[in-house]
């Protein structure tokens, strides 16, 4: 989703923001713009498509001054073009903004601001806030500017606005926004890999707090009265950005499965807290996309371990709100801790005066900082937008609380990692040949299975672009199957437990009617037109290795079709917006 950078220092500040930006790349966006101050102007490019391809084209990089903001857009309010790209100009081209989020009231302010006389140039609900400021600030000072207009913007946001005397104003309501600080020198940013590499010394700005940096930084609440607020350090392994040997931050980050599942089920956590807050309560997961996918095997892992849990589907809590109570527990998973779906969810529990708990990957995160108690599957960074290894180390944080609880389940680490590392190496050359034009795939399974089959379902459509749904196998047959043709491919996840036998009798289904199938198993059949053979594993941990071959199967596909798999279309690493 959109990104944000500003700095202000000693150093040319737009090479310093093109970098960011790059560094910020896997948010995903559709186009890219910088603004610096130099002699009292405003210098801005701004252009449709990559940060590489509008640098090149615009020399972005080339900017002169020591003060400046970047953006890179996705695309909400008004069409991917030049004209919506930020950042966005006051009518006096004072001011530049950018911002993040959603400007609910927008139509109303602009036809506000136009009758007062200002033109708009984009079809953004961003721009209103430049005009805002520049509206104010004809008869206030930039303290009480920024207090009326923040005001009257409803919505969520963070902007950050350089003037062109070299001021620089950020402000926040539901929307994050970092502000990092090195030597005599500030950065702004919503993601801290904006300036991890330059300093690990940062302040988060709260909700409706601003900060103005001109000669040093200060920091308001909405009322104007100066706060002081607490440098907090930031983990350096974020600076350590980079594919590797790896042609794809996606396949690294398949490979990186090969420990980051073994570290959670080893980590040392105090899970006391944790299991104290959810014994004899209910507890309501919410989670979005690959999270909410790992919370329904956490849901099935702490029922056999006596916890009452539903799950929710972030985006829909809204809807049932008799849930949110106070004798319920919410337990929010997000890799990004920024999805807006989820950071909603936890309002409704404090609403509701629920303890929150959290499952995060990105610890400074706002999911982190609203919990009550919040706990890190610490897998590294997580650049390519499809969820992979945080999603397996979700699923090992259910394994590890579950067993905390209860010592029921047999978790041998060894054999689960010696399983995944043995799968990152399997070949799957001939399968993808075979299936890369297949426009429709449903895949299949029961029981602990059916949410990796979500899971596997969810890969192939973002990275390939290729129609793939998931079913629990025995509903094949109240419906879908009347789709069976010659054409049809079918993926069944069919390990040898307690699915199996009932499994199996769906192959027979499918291929009764012509239908191909894709075996993934520990045991072979002769049904399976393809078969992809995982380890034998102590029943309960298959979901932790079969999910590898999916993942796989999913990026390989994305690249015989001649799609980019970190970056793919549409999508955004944090839903930052509703
Ligand atoms: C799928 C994917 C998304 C995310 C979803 C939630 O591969 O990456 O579906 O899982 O947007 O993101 P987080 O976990 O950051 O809240």
């Amino acid at each position: 989703m959109c990104s944000i950078i500003a700095y202000k220092g000693k150093n040319k500040a737009a090479p310093i923001i093109v970098d960011a930006l790059k560094k910020m790349e896997y948010r995903g966006y559709d186009s890219v713009g910088v603004a610096t101050i130099s002699r009292k102007k405003i210098l801005l490019k701004k252009g449709v498509g990559k940060v590489e391809e509008v640098n090149k084209e615009l020399k972005l990089e080339a900017l002169n001054g020591n003060v400046g903001i970047g953006h890179t857009r996705w695309a909400t309010h008004g069409g991917i073009t030049d004209y919506n790209a930020h950042p966005h100009h006051s009518c006096n081209k004072d001011i530049a903004i950018v911002h993040n989020g959603k400007i609910d009231n927008y139509e109303e302010l602009k036809n506000l601001l136009i009758n007062k006389g200002h033109e708009f140039k984009s079809e953004t609900d961003s721009e209103v806030i430049a005009h805002l400021i520049e509206e104010h600030l004809k008869n206030d000072n930039i303290i009480n500017s920024i207090i009326k207009s923040c005001n009257m913007l409803e919505g969520a946001y963070a902007f950050v606005a350089v003037f062109n005397a070299g001021t620089i104003i950020s402000a926040r309501r539901d929307e994050p926004l970092i502000i990092g600080i090195g030597n005599d020198e500030y950065y702004i940013s919503s993601d801290v890999l904006g300036f991890i590499k330059y300093t690990d010394q940062a302040i988060f700005l709260d909700n409706n707090e601003f900060a103005i940096i001109d000669k040093n930084l200060k920091i308001y609440n909405n009322e104007g009265r100066e706060i002081h607020k607490n440098k907090v350090q930031i983990a350096w392994e974020f600076a350590n950005v980079d594919k590797g040997k790896y042609a794809h931050y996606t396949l690294k980050e398949i490979n990186e499965q090969s420990y980051t599942i073994a570290r959670v089920l080893n980590a040392k956590y105090d899970l006391n807290e944790i299991k104290d807050a959810i014994i004899n309560k209910k507890v309501i997961l919410v989670a979005s996309g690959s999270s909410y996918n790992a919370s329904l095997i956490g849901k099935m892992l702490l029922s056999q371990v006596a916890i009452n849990c539903e799950v929710l589907i972030a985006s829909e809590c809204q809807y049932y709100k008799d849930v949110f109570s106070s004798n319920a527990v919410l337990l929010a998973l997000s890799q990004s801790g920024e999805t807006k779906d989820v950071l909603r969810a936890v309002s409704f529990a404090k609403e509701n005066n629920m303890k929150v708990l959290s499952l995060v990957n990105v610890k400074t995160s706002s999911l982190a900082r609203e919990s009550d108690l919040s706990l890190s599957i610490d897998c590294g960074p997580e650049i390519g937008v499809a969820a992979t290894k945080s999603f397996t180390a979700q699923v090992a944080f259910f394994y590890k609380l579950a067993n905390y609880i209860s010592n029921k389940f047999i978790i041998n680490v060894d054999e689960i990692n010696n399983a995944v590392s043995s799968l990152l190496s399997i070949g799957i050359d001939e399968i993808v040949e075979q299936l890369k034009y297949v426009s429709d795939i449903y895949i299949l399974a029961r029981g602990l299975h059916y949410p990796i089959a979500l899971e596997g379902a969810l890969k192939i459509k973002e990275l390939a672009y290729i129609h793939a749904e998931a079913m629990p196998a025995g509903e094949f047959r109240h419906g879908p199957l009347a789709l069976v043709d010659n054409n049809t491919v079918v993926i069944i996840i069919n390990p040898c437990d307690n699915t199996y036998n009932d499994t199996s009798s769906n192959i027979k289904e499918v291929k009764a009617r012509g239908g191909r199938v894709l075996g993934i198993s520990n045991v072979v059949s002769k049904e399976y037109d393809w078969f992809i053979k995982i380890p034998s594993v102590n029943s309960i941990v298959y979901p932790l290795i079969e999910v590898i071959p999916l993942q796989l199967l999913a990026y390989n596909l994305a690249l015989k079709r001649d799609y980019n798999p970190d970056y793919p279309r549409n999508l955004a690493k944090s839903v930052t917006v509703d």
